[in-house]
């Protein structure tokens, strides 16, 4: 088994990263890259790294490609993460949108959490909105979730989560939104799974979507991508921006030397 990676393999794979998912491995990175591919290796059985490289380059691999592209992810998230976003949300936007709404006679509305991870910030903005609603007949309400790692997805299909990770779940919304589940952890309400809709997506290819979103949460990813692909994705994702709508980026992470046609509303927070 390969023990080093050597300087040129880590080139070849920091430029593989870059090129599928748009995720900048710079130098600071190899021991981290390094570390994620052993466990891949030791999983698949390879002994080199320059096989695994050979093999998940190969186009009938793409299979495999999508399981390295899940063992370098970050997939670091909890409920209520950058609680200050559900508090603007739910104290300053939505019902402002919903009164709109209602003049205009339009029900739709749609949150998308791009890079979604294991589900908790769908599931958070599920909680934050829901009661707002009031009857939820009233309203065609989704969410959309989606990230590259189709490890994480599961997870937030499944909606059970341990009772470690509630802990930043206030009690009331605890007891409304999870019930016990015979594992001992905690699934999401029924009513939270109905809302939101969990798909594969990746960031650097083109998005899918026929209509708008009212809400964009696209954090904490941006920030392992470069500059340049940064500007292309923020404007890819203004594009499915409903007028006044507002795009939710990572309080570490800035639109600052991007060039975008958003207006700054609060920190992290931008509106078309
Ligand atoms: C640190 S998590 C952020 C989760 C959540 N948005 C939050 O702020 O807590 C970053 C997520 O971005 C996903 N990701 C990385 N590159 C991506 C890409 N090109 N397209 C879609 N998702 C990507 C990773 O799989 C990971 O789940």
């Amino acid at each position: 088994m390969d023990t080093q990676l050597s300087e040129q393999l880590f080139t070849k794979y920091s430029h593989l990263v870059y090129q599928q998912c748009g995720i900048n491995l710079h130098d600071g990175k190899k021991a981290l890259l390094q570390a994620r591919l052993n466990k891949r290796l030791r999983l698949t059985g390879f002994r080199s790294y320059k096989d695994y490289y050979d093999f998940i380059t190969q186009s009938e691999n793409a299979e495999e490609m999508v399981h390295f592209l899940d063992a370098i992810s970050t997939n670091l998230t909890y409920f209520f993460r950058e609680s200050q976003h559900f508090d603007l949300l739910q104290q300053s936007l939505l019902e402002p949108l919903l009164e709109e709404k209602r003049r205009l006679g339009n029900r739709r509305i749609r949150i998308w959490s791009a890079a979604c991870s294991t589900g908790e910030e769908a599931y958070t903005l599920a909680m934050c909105v829901l009661p707002g609603l009031g009857d939820l007949k009233q309203w065609d309400f989704r969410i959309l979730a989606t990230d590259i790692s189709t490890r994480v997805l599961e997870v937030c299909a499944r909606g059970v989560y341990s009772a470690e990770k509630l802990e930043k779940v206030p009690a009331n919304l605890r007891r409304l939104y999870f019930h016990a589940h015979p594992s001992g952890d905690h699934e999401v309400a029924p009513l939270l799974k109905e809302v939101v809709t969990v798909r594969y997506l990746n960031l650097q290819t083109p998005f899918p979507f026929k209509g708008l979103f009212d809400f964009i949460f696209c954090r904490n990813v941006m920030i392992y991508f470069d500059k340049p692909t940064q500007e292309v994705l923020i404007n890819k994702i203004s594009q499915f921006l409903a007028p006044g709508g507002c795009l939710f980026i990572g309080h570490s992470e800035s639109l600052t030397g991007l060039k975008h046609s958003l207006t700054y509303l609060k920190p992290a927070v931008y509106r078309k």
